[in-house]
């Protein structure tokens, strides 16, 4: 390990202005540096973004200024560098003066870096651009691809390297800062970002924010739309469209107890206020942690409060991701492994042991799936990620949440809750603000917990897990009381007994979610009825059931449930849901017919990045 784990130094020179005397400069160079920014921020102070956008919804166009505030007095660079994506540059000026700006070579995945001529004093470089319909983090919606289909939206997804397809940016998780914004938008429509937010729509359209706790890039986030806020308590609340907040906000009630929980488990809540935006169908993923303002899809709007453990999981990277961040994309296990572990304890405080077990269960499931389909010696199986050369969004993965979740599962069961609970909330207090990666957690782990404990060392087999493939052999498996039930259940219904006489009565989305899992790959036909006759799964408003089911009529040629299946690819724009269902129909010539003309007629309802993923499992078949 510790190969990974020393600085090297090298001697760079560079020239600075050209009255000034050429300055030799000691330059360290991490091996774990971030390989998927182009911006040398790791060498200047990065310290303050001024943002002033316009957003031009009728021309799908965000301009303005990004005015950076640097301190490049360490090294006196001769040039500081952004990351760009597809920005449109109009000018550059450096305090006060309006400078020669060059572009670097484009590189397919990470754009283009943005260079500025500095000297050592500059302390100030303000940037005019604008972005348009091509920015990756982007999507625009037409009014009629909203719920409420009266107005446009906007919103962005920053996370892992988009936030440069919207802002001249140093777009690296290991670098933060500090911002405020003035954002003008089309009258009658509100803005929120990750800051400091409005309740409600003004006159004037424009809206200030601030950002006063450091934060990386990928966690700056925008939406624009006809947007109401309700309040849930004093410190947290939900906005969505106008017609669908009353039920946003009744699905959400408990947010509030689960900031407290979580607060309660590993010490206070550092961001002030907490709330949750529910965006409109084409959301590309299930939810992104913006600080102060998590972004949901409106998939978890089940009705029935049966998956607000995904907001648990944004909320608990309020600790683990926002405030300690992952340091590069191959450390991304520290943010969502231990993301992933958080949120399970925070639902089992809330909803009890039994209830979590099931999720840990799917979870392990997950995970040998992940592991097969990628292959048990491959090296996208370990939890310190090689995506150097790679789109981060090309390694994404299961691995990282359950292997990573899993891991950190088998250190609690070994040292005892209590133990590994004050860990963890030293390691968060501790690392408050900064970057870790998986080197410096290990060794903190050494030396704050594992404490040189060879016996310990020998049970938990640290490397196993982090710096080799596949699953280890003493990876923990959960408890599946409430499954075993289940699995009778769909035993009895293999055998013959008729759907309506299942005992179902208590179960939730979990217990269905598995009874649909573990059925075998062909149903005949009356089976597929009986169940659909019993358990109305066509009609299902749950997403999660809804996709698991339409993925098995698709494996049995159940057409009874293709119109509803297009109805819910035409809104549902997550690509969880997404990829599973046109991956099958891919499979058969029909099939793929059916995947294209469907793809066709709504590709403009996905988000460019769920679009990207589709047309890539459309062309690999
Ligand atoms: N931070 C992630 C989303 C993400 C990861 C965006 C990588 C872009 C690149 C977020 O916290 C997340 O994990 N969301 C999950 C839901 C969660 C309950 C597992 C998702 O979107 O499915
Ligand atoms: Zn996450």
């Amino acid at each position: 390990m510790t190969k990974y784990n020393f600085f090297l130094l090298v001697i760079m020179s560079a020239f600075i202005a050209c009255n000034n005397p050429v300055k030799t400069i000691n330059i360290p160079i991490d091996p774990n540096k971030d390989a998927h920014t182009l911006s040398n921020a790791d060498s200047f102070e990065l310290k303050h973004l001024d943002l002033d956008i316009n957003v031009d919804m009728d021309n799908k166009r965000i301009s303005g200024k990004a005015v950076w505030s640097v301190d490049n007095s360490k090294y006196a660079l001769p040039k500081l560098k952004f990351d760009t994506y597809n920005l449109l540059i109009d000018s550059v000026v450096a305090d006060g003066k309006k400078v020669k700006f060059e572009f670097g070579d484009t590189i397919i995945y990470l754009g283009r870096a943005l260079a500025i001529p500095v000297t050592e004093t500059t302390k100030s470089i303000a940037v005019y651009y604008a972005a348009g319909a091509n920015a990756k983090a982007l999507q625009w919606l037409e009014p009629q691809q909203t719920h409420d289909k009266k107005f446009p939206f906007l919103y962005t997804q920053s996370e892992s390297i988009y936030a440069r397809s919207w802002l001249p940016c140093a777009d690296g998780p290991g670098i933060r800062f500090t911002y405020n914004a003035r954002v003008k938008v089309p009258h009658g429509l509100l803005a929120l970002m990750s800051a400091d937010n409005p309740e409600q729509i003004n006159d004037s359209s424009i809206y200030h924010f601030v950002m006063d706790k450091p934060v990386p890039a990928y966690l700056m986030a925008l939406a624009v739309g006809d947007i109401a806020f309700k309040s849930v308590d004093s410190r947290t609340g939900v906005y969505a469209e106008k017609g669908m907040i009353d039920k946003v906000r009744w699905e959400f009630e408990n947010i509030g107890n689960m900031v407290t929980t979580a607060e309660k488990l590993y010490g206070s809540y550092r961001w002030g206020r907490y709330d949750v935006i529910v965006l409109p169908p084409g959301f590309p993923i299930g939810g992104m942690e913006n600080p102060k303002l998590t972004f949901s899809t409106p998939t978890v709007i089940a009705g029935d409060r049966s998956l607000v453990s995904l907001i648990a999981h944004e909320l608990a990277h309020s600790w683990s991701g926002n405030l300690v961040t992952n340091a590069t994309w191959n450390d991304f296990w520290l943010n969502e492994g231990f993301t992933n572990y958080f949120e399970r304890r925070i639902t089992e405080e809330m909803m009890g042991k039994s209830y979590t077990d099931m999720l840990w269960e799917l979870g392990y499931q997950d995970l040998i799936d992940n592991v097969k389909e990628l292959g048990a010696t491959s090296r996208d199986t370990w939890l310190k990620d090689s995506l150097n050369g790679r789109d981060p969004d090309d390694g994404f993965s299961d691995i990282p949440y359950e292997k990573g979740s899993h891991f950190l599962k088998l250190i609690e069961l070994n040292v005892g809750r209590p133990k590994f609970d004050s860990f963890l909330a030293s390691y968060f207090n501790e690392h408050a603000f900064k970057t870790m990666n998986t080197e410096q957690f290990l060794s903190y782990l050494n030396t704050h917990l594992i404490k040189g404990d060879t016996a310990l060392l020998h049970k938990i087999q640290i490397n196993m897990w982090v710096y080799a493939p596949g699953i280890p052999e003493n990876c923990p498996r959960a408890d599946s009381e409430r499954f075993m039930k289940v699995n009778t259940q769909r035993i009895n219904f293999l055998k013959g007994m008729p759907a309506k006489q299942l005992a179902v009565n208590d179960w939730t989305t979990h217990e269905w979610l598995q009874f649909l899992r573990k059925m075998p790959d062909t149903l005949l036909l009356k089976q597929m009825e009986d169940l659909d006759v019993a358990f109305k799964f066509t009609q299902s408003k749950n997403a999660e059931i809804a996709d698991l089911w339409f993925l098995i009529a698709l494996k049995n040629n159940y057409t009874t449930a293709y119109p509803a299946m297009d109805t819910f690819l035409s809104s549902v724009g997550r690509r969880k849901f997404l990829e599973p269902l046109y991956g099958e129909m891919m499979k058969t010539e029909k099939g793929s017919s059916m995947a294209k003309a469907i793809f066709l007629k709504y590709r403009n309802n996905y988000h460019p990045l769920a679009q990207e993923s589709l047309l890539k499992i459309m062309n690999k078949k």
